[in-house]
């Protein structure tokens, strides 16, 4: 993961990077750093913690440089301390480096360096980079050439800045597997691992792509690639949105925020694409491929984390309404996998940030099969938007909090969707669900006015160390992401399970002190659930059930409910998510925690 920022040009540098760490921060807060070259001068900091400690400190250092790089850091290689944050230095202190990525062959390079007498002072893979461009350079005496040289030798994923006290006047970049745009201002440039970092400043930017690497100055950027040594024309185009901070306003924090926009999530996803009245769907993004999309015969779906489970609803939905097979893959299983590959299989990757490198990986592995590639990205302009032949955009805007909530809502209703494009108006359920579609950001916001009392319910089991998610069917994507909501938030250890998987194993678990959270909403299934829910109770478990308004049964089964709005089978995950995000949201804040930033996790993740 790590986020990266790079400036060049006649402004003060300093201040512009460290905003830039700010926007970036989604990407890892375990430490930050800054490095600047004024002339033949050079200063570098690191900090321990959020880009906001880096903040306080770099007033220590010079405001008014123009060549200055930046990184915030998610740990990979080496523990988080000052010694293993960026910027890397080589050991005679006039390169400085910082890195986004993995890279591979570290210790081989390391033992090349350690022969050629270079020690290192941190666990990092990055720490090579420097003195590798340290030792091309004692060869050539020409930068350009040591950094090139230096990363022909590296294996990996990487976006890479860097600067040295020895060409004070360029900014040097390349990328491989890790995204790197550069933001293109007067007589400046901005390089940043994504565009938010640079929005701000410039909306025009030049996206890097594998192997290209960048020299900068402030009026220029040479690319040439890095594979073939051929110049590459740098292409500069306009970011296609606007330049939206996300701003908490009146919320404590970003995840409660993004929760409470789930009725607008609705209405942009839907907006301009469903027409109740007029019975139609219109997915502008697969319009060109209408042609192929009629000979789909089998969808895989690849995706990680909560964006898989979006994607194992969308399975349902495609399947029931379309009538196409669906399989979903978690894309870092997928990638490894040998299965046999027609042409008439689309692969579907979900992805929030568009950044995951997992996701990423799988769409790269059938890059050759001829197979159709779609999106279902967040994030406009991202890598996984880009590389896909066609898709549809979330448009849910920035989603800041690490734990996704209305990225997840933007998913499922943009599976729901496609399956019913998918489907060419022929299921029964076709109209009925536009309808629905329509009329669901203000059920949404109904179970947004309930917060109160979910919150209530919420702090009566915070104490708990452990947790049960059930659900059936559409419950069942459902028990995983609500498992995994409180698990990251809240650190509470919870298991999301099918109803019917229950008594093969895991209803050993149950006592007292486990409570299940069980998704009970209306559907024909409800009984089959409301049993499970009676065998938890039988072994003492207490149970907070999800039901829709007017069963007023599931009180005798269950020890506290929240209630949905009515609503239609396919459409209920979209409530039952919200209230599953609530109740996450107030335990781990009755828990005191930062549910903005959880520990260990980042918000995009870049590496595999
Ligand atoms: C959990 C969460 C993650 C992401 C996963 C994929 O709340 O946010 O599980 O869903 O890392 O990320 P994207 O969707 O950006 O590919």
């Amino acid at each position: 993961m790590c986020g990266i920022v790079g400036y060049i040009g006649n402004k003060p540098g300093r201040d512009i990077v460290l905003e830039g760490l700010e926007a970036l921060e989604y990407r890892g807060y375990d430490s930050a750093g800054i490095a600047l070259v004024d002339g033949g001068q050079s200063q570098c900091l690191k900090k321990i913690g959020r880009v906001t400690g880096l903040v306080g400190e770099a007033k220590k250092i010079s405001s008014n440089a123009g060549l200055v790089i930046g990184h915030t850091r998610w740990a990979t290689h080496g523990g988080v301390t000052n010694q293993n944050a960026h910027p890397q230095t080589s050991n005679d202190g006039t390169i400085f480096v910082v890195h986004n990525g993995i890279i591979e062959n570290f210790a081989e390079l390391k033992t090349k360096l350690e022969a050629a007498g270079y020690h290192f002072d941190s666990q990092t893979d990055t720490e090579v980079v420097p003195n590798l461009i340290d030792y091309y350079l004692k060869q050539t005496s020409d930068f350009e050439k040591a950094f090139k040289s230096a990363l022909n030798d590296v294996r990996g994923a990487y976006a890479i800045a860097a600067i040295s006290t020895k060409a004070p006047d360029k900014l040097f970049a390349a990328r491989l597997s890790s995204p790197l745009v550069i933001g293109v201002g007067k007589n400046e440039h901005i390089l940043a691992s994504d565009p938010s970092a640079i929005m701000e400043h410039t909306k025009k930017v030049i996206y890097l792509e594998d192997y290209d690497m960048a020299v900068i100055t402030g009026s220029k950027v040479k690319i040439h690639n890095l594979k073939d040594g051929k110049p590459v024309k740098p292409e500069a185009e306009l970011l296609d949105f606007e330049s939206e901070k996300a701003l908490l306003g009146d919320y404590p924090n970003f995840m409660l925020k993004e929760i409470f926009e789930a009725p607008a999530t609705i209405k942009t996803a839907t907006l301009g694409r469903v027409n109740a009245a007029a019975n139609t769907v219109k997915l502008g993004g697969l319009e060109n491929v209408l042609r192929q999309l009629n000979h789909v015969e089998r969808v895989v779906i690849v995706a990680c984390g909560t964006a898989s489970y979006a994607g194992l609803i969308g399975e349902y939905l495609i399947e029931e309404l379309a009538g196409i097979p669906v399989e979903v893959q978690l894309a870092h299983e997928f990638k490894y996998r040998d299965e046999p590959f027609s042409r008439s299989t689309v692969l579907l990757a979900i992805s929030q940030s568009g950044e995951t490198a997992d996701t990423i990986a799988a769409l790269k592995k059938v890059e050759d099969f001829g197979v159709l590639r779609l999106g279902i990205v967040n994030a406009v302009g991202s890598t996984i938007a880009r590389m896909t032949d066609a898709g549809v955009y979330c448009h849910a805007g920035p989603e800041r909090a690490v734990a996704s909530t209305k990225a997840f809502v933007a998913q499922v209703t943009v599976l729901m969707l496609i399956a019913l494009h998918l489907s060419g108006g022929n299921s029964k359920r076709f109209s009925p669900l536009l309808k629905e579609l329509e009329g669901l950001p203000s059920k949404a916001q109904a179970v947004l006015d309930q917060a109160e009392t979910i919150k209530q319910i919420a702090e009566k089991y915070a104490g708990f160390n452990d947790f049960m998610f059930i659900g059936r069917k559409y419950g069942y994507p459902m028990a995983l992401e609500g498992a995994l909501k409180l698990k990251e938030t809240s650190y509470i250890h919870a298991e999301g399970c099918a109803g019917g998987e229950l008594k093969h194993g895991s209803l050993a678990m149950i006592d007292q002190n486990f409570p299940t959270f069980a998704f009970a909403t209306e559907s024909p299934l409800l009984d089959k659930i409301s049993s499970n829910i009676q065998e938890v109770r039988a072994r003492g478990g207490p149970v907070v059930a999800v039901a829709t308004e007017g069963n007023t049964s599931i009180k005798d089964i269950a020890d506290d409910v929240i209630y949905l709005p009515k609503t239609l089978e396919e459409t209920q995950p979209i409530l039952a998510a919200i209230a599953a995000q609530l109740f996450a949201y107030y335990i781990a804040t009755k828990r005191g925690l930062d549910v903005d930033r959880p520990r260990n996790l980042a918000k995009s993740v870049t590496v595999e």
